[in-house]
Order: C-alpha cells, then sequence, then structure tokens
C-alpha cells in the first residue's frame, strides 16, 4: 500500500474521529481546520476519546501517547502537502468542498488520494471538482467512527483501480470493514437510513408519539441501538437537512424530503449534541 501519511480536512464530528483511527492504527496524521478555536476544540475531541479509552483500559496510556504524537494540527493548507491520502470531512456542501479541492490542489503532490466522506453528494460531481477524478474516491465513514466498522467505498467512472485496492487496504489498516458501493447519492446506508429518521419526524408531526415513546419503541421494539431522535441528535440535525436536501434534489421523491420541523429546528439552531439541544436537552445532562 502506497498510503503511509495521511491528512484529514475538518476537525468536527467525523474528521476527528478519522483522525483519531489514523493515528491509533499508527499513520502520521495532519488535521485541517478553519481556524485555531475550532482546530483546538476538535483536537482536545480526540484527546479526550484517547483518555477515555486508557480510562476504560482499552487502550494503554503510552499508546495513547505514541498516537498522540503521529497527530498534527494546522489551519494551513501547506501543511498537507506531503500526505498520500487526504481525507475530506468538511461540511455537507458542494461549493464549500469544491473551494478546499482547489486549495489542497495547489499543494498537494502528483500522486495524492484525495477521499471525501461525504454522506449525500454524488462522489462523481466531486471528483470533477477536485480536477484530478483518477485519484478520487469516497470513503463515508460513520459515527462514531471510533466505534463503528464500516466505511463505504464509493469508486466513480474515473476512479484508477490502484487507487481502490489502497483504500480498501487502508480501511482494513484502521480496523475498519470496507464494502464497495456504487455512487448513488447516499449510497447504501443513507439511502435505507436517511428516509426512516425523516418517516420519524414526520410521525412526530403527525402526533402518532411522542418523541420519547417514538424512540423507545424502535429500541424496545426493533432492537435498535438508538431510538431516531437519539440518532438524529447525534447525527446532526444540520447535517441531516443538508442530506435530506441533496437526497431530495436527486431523487425527487417525497421519502427524502425535509419535514417542516427539521427545518424549524436547524432555524432556530437546535442542531442537536453539537449545540446543546436538539429534541432532547443535551445541556442538562
Ligand atoms: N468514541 C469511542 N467509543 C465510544 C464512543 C465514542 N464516541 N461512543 C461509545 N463508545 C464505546 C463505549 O466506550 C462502549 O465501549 P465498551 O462496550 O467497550 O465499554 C461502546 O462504544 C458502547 O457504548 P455505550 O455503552 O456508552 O453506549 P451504547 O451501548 O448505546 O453504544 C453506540 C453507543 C455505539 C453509539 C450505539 O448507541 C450505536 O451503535 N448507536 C447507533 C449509531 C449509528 O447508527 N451510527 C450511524 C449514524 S449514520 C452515519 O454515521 C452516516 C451519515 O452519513 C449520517
Ligand atoms: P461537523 O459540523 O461536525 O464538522 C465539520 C467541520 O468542518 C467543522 O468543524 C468546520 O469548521 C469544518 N470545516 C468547514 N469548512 C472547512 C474547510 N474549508 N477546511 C477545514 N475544515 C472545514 O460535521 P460532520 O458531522 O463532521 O460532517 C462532516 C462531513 O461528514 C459531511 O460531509 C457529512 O455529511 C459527513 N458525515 C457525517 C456523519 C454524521 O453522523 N454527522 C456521518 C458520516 C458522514
Amino acid at each position: 500500500m502506497s498510503i503511509r501519511k495521511v491528512g484529514v480536512l475538518g476537525c468536527g464530528l467525523m474528521g476527528s474521529g478519522i483522525a483519531e483511527v489514523a493515528v491509533k492504527a499508527g499513520f502520521d496524521t495532519v488535521v485541517r481546520e478553519v481556524n485555531q478555536e475550532l482546530l483546538d476544540k476538535g483536537m482536545g475531541r480526540i484527546r479526550g476519546s484517547l483518555d477515555k479509552a486508557v480510562e476504560k483500559g482499552k487502550l494503554a496510556a503510552a499508546d495513547r501517547d505514541a498516537a498522540l504524537a503521529r497527530l498534527r494540527g494546522t489551519t494551513e493548507f501547506s501543511d498537507l502537502a506531503d500526505r498520500d491520502l487526504i481525507v475530506e470531512a468538511i461540511v455537507e456542501n458542494v461549493e464549500e468542498k469544491a473551494k478546499v479541492y482547489a486549495a489542497v490542489g495547489a499543494v498537494a503532490g502528483e500522486d495524492v488520494i484525495l477521499a471525501s466522506n461525504t454522506s449525500s453528494l454524488t462522489v462523481t460531481q466531486l471528483a470533477m471538482a477536485s480536477k484530478r477524478p483518477d485519484r478520487f474516491v469516497g470513503l463515508h465513514f460513520f459515527n462514531p467512527v471510533p466505534v463503528m466498522k464500516l466505511v463505504e467505498v464509493v469508486r466513480t467512472l474515473m476512479t484508477d483501480d490502484a487507487v481502490v485496492t489502497d483504500v480498501n487496504e487502508f480501511c482494513r489498516a484502521i480496523g475498519k470493514d470496507p464494502v464497495q458501493c456504487r455512487d448513488n447519492s447516499g449510497f447504501i446506508v443513507n439511502r435505507l437510513l436517511v428516509p426512516y429518521l425523516l418517516d420519524a419526524i414526520r410521525a412526530l408531526e403527525e402526533g402518532v408519539g411522542t418523541v420519547e415513546d417514538i424512540d423507545k419503541a424502535m429500541q424496545l421494539g426493533c432492537g435498535y441501538p438508538m431510538g431516531p431522535f437519539t440518532l438524529l441528535d447525534f447525527v446532526g440535525l444540520d447535517t441531516t437537512y443538508y442530506i435530506a436536501n441533496i437526497m431530495f434534489d436527486e431523487y425527487r421523491e417525497k421519502r427524502f424530503a425535509p419535514p417542516p420541523l427539521l427545518k424549524q429546528m436547524v432555524q432556530a439552531g437546535r442542531y442537536g449534541r453539537k449545540s446543546g439541544r436538539g429534541f432532547y436537552d443535551h445541556a442538562r445532562k
């Protein structure tokens, strides 16, 4: 495998998780955020998660220290110049993603593999925006990244075979179990999961049950680890709203349409766990 040095764009919920699993698996990793404050927050999340693993006896303190020594945070694109693989995990917005690919393209080497953690945009449009479509692939991780074993690997008509081989090997090297997906908006998981989550909101709008009872019903009745509203708060209502809009735009099917309540929650700044309030009040926990 040609991948030794990893770069991560964005140190939010997903970028911090991806950087964490990469350094834990021994990869030298640089993570880039837009400003120092957000970088400090994201790096703090990684340190906190590794500390928790040590507390729980899942990771030796020396291995945590070695992992942290392999991790570097930056706000400069130029620090990504020597990376073999760069995984983009910034906001779910095609214009923003295209801007960072242009900035990366200006500094990165010819052979760099560029991957997007997009949930719902087609990898083809991102690959074209990157201007190096043969070296571009989708690597869709799941939240929380340190726990969820799956990565959806998404190739396009243009992706080099060697790139697909290398990223699959990288996924296995960081302890993940990859599946191969066609480049359809939402791939496998979100094509099935997003209509379910949106339908839970519609059920709430229609008064079928309360937030708590709908969650309890799906946990106790179906054995789901989290009810849909706990999961929505966990994923982020802002991110879910962006995903729903993108998937609705792609398929024009009602099951992907964002319900009015979701839009209002986002307009009200209730993004879920990340903002302290979503369908649940997380500030009190
Ligand atoms: N980082 C590291 N480890 C974590 C963690 C985190 N953020 N959160 C939980 N864990 C670990 C805990 O330490 C615990 O480990 P041990 O059993 O070894 O002690 C284990 O996970 C279970 O955690 P808890 O006992 O605290 O809680 P739980 O049993 O409810 O599990 C969960 C937590 C794994 C998150 C579980 O609730 C779950 O699987 N939820 C569903 C998550 C899901 O569906 N994710 C996909 C979201 S969709 C997506 O990601 C795609 C997209 O594009 C939007
Ligand atoms: P988030 O809001 O937690 O984090 C996004 C981060 O990207 C923010 O910290 C933001 O400052 C940063 N950012 C924005 N522009 C940037 C730039 N130009 N350079 C570097 N950083 C920049 O969002 P998230 O949940 O981590 O989602 C990130 C990506 O992962 C999205 O494409 C999303 O669809 C996808 N995803 C999310 C989940 C989930 O459960 N939340 C799961 C799988 C995939």
